[in-house]
């Protein structure tokens, strides 16, 4: 199933309001629209097909991956890619692992020891569609399997950009990335926390695989430190706008666009700036966050127009 994004009014309308950040362009849309297509159908070749007495892990492995995600995180790898002239078939390999990745994450922040989740891209969550076992396993196998992918020769010729990608994909998945800040932010809950305490949450358990997703095209390219540098600082900033921009639409946007419960931060007293800066100030950052973004790009061409559109989308976003 693909999720298409549609260029749409009413964020024009409010970043005029705001005098802040533009809406990207429709022609943007459709590049992120059509990215989402080739990763879709490359998710769909590498996953397994469900077979023999396990064939419900591999159903609920599928139902999530294949689920209409905005797919941003494989557009960031493909996007970056594309900065060092990779070949689109290595970079989707490593979007789709990326995915994955992202895939098994969101399984497990739905789980009811975590944020008890019963809706995720507009269908039941898969504790919900299958059971609490099958979700926990279809998590861990989707983590395994992108790992597998990622180190086998397929992703590149040279072993040492592949041992590269595995080892920056564990950091940023792991304690010092993303499990690490979903701990933070269920250790946050009910408690105070300032705004340093709440933005290294939210690069640990948003930014750090959105940043191995912009660094694994220079990886895959071979690209220079100082490029690398530049992405990384976009990517540090693309990342906190992205997160701030879901805890704003947390409270502000609705269900039927996000696909998911909203109201959810406010109900399990989650640590957000939202919630320690309110619905404005938190906008104001983002788009401050957003517009950083942009700027940290300007070591590159116009070959980076479409990441820079991309901070634009997250922050205009709806869903
Ligand atoms: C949701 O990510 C989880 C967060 C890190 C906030 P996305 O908003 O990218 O979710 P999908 O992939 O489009 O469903
Ligand atoms: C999730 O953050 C971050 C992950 C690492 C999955 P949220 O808990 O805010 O994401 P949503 O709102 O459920 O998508
Ligand atoms: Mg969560
Ligand atoms: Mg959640
Ligand atoms: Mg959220």
């Amino acid at each position: 199933m693909i999720r298409l994004v549609s260029s749409n009014n009413n964020s024009s309308e409010r970043a005029n309001v705001d005098g802040a950040v533009p809406p990207p362009s429709p022609a943007f849309l459709d590049r992120l629209n059509q990215a989402a297509a080739r990763v879709q159908a490359t998710l769909d070749n590498l996953l397994p097909v469900a077979m023999g007495e396990e064939a419900r892990l591999y159903d609920a492995i599928r139902y999530a991956s294949l689920s209409p995600g905005k797919r941003l995180r494989p557009f960031l790898v493909l996007e970056s890619a594309n900065l060092f002239h990779v070949s689109e078939d290595r970079a989707l390999r490593v979007a789709a692992v990326v995915e994955m990745v992202h895939c098994y994450s969101l399984i497990h922040d739905d789980l009811p020891a975590m944020d008890n989740s019963p809706l995720r891209r507009g269908q039941p969550t898969v504790h919900v569609a299958f059971d609490e076992a099958t979700a926990i396993l279809a998590g861990d196998g989707l983590l395994t399997y992108a790992f597998q992918l990622l180190a086998d020769e397929e992703t590149h010729g040279d072993g040492n950009v592949r041992a590269e990608l595995v080892r920056d994909l564990a950091i940023a998945a792991g304690p010092h990335g993303m499990v690490g800040g979903q701990m933070l932010d269920i250790l946050g809950e009910g408690q105070p926390r300032d705004a340093t305490q709440i933005t290294r949450m939210q690069r640990l358990k948003t930014g750090m695989i959105m940043a191995f997703a912009c660094q694994a095209g220079a990886v895959l390219g071979k690209a220079s430190d100082s490029a690398r540098q530049a992405l990384s600082a976009y990517a540090q900033n693309l990342g906190l706008a992205f997160q701030l921009t879901d805890d704003l639409l947390d409270v502000e946007g609705r269900e039927v666009d996000m696909g998911k419960k909203t109201d959810q931060d406010r109900k399990a007293a989650k640590a957000t700036l939202v919630s320690i800066m309110g619905l404005e100030r938190a906008r104001q950052q983002a788009n401050v966050l957003a517009e950083q973004a942009i700027s940290n790009l300007s070591y590159f061409d116009s070959g980076a127009d479409n990441l820079k559109d991309l901070a634009r989308h997250i922050v205009t976003r709806r869903s």
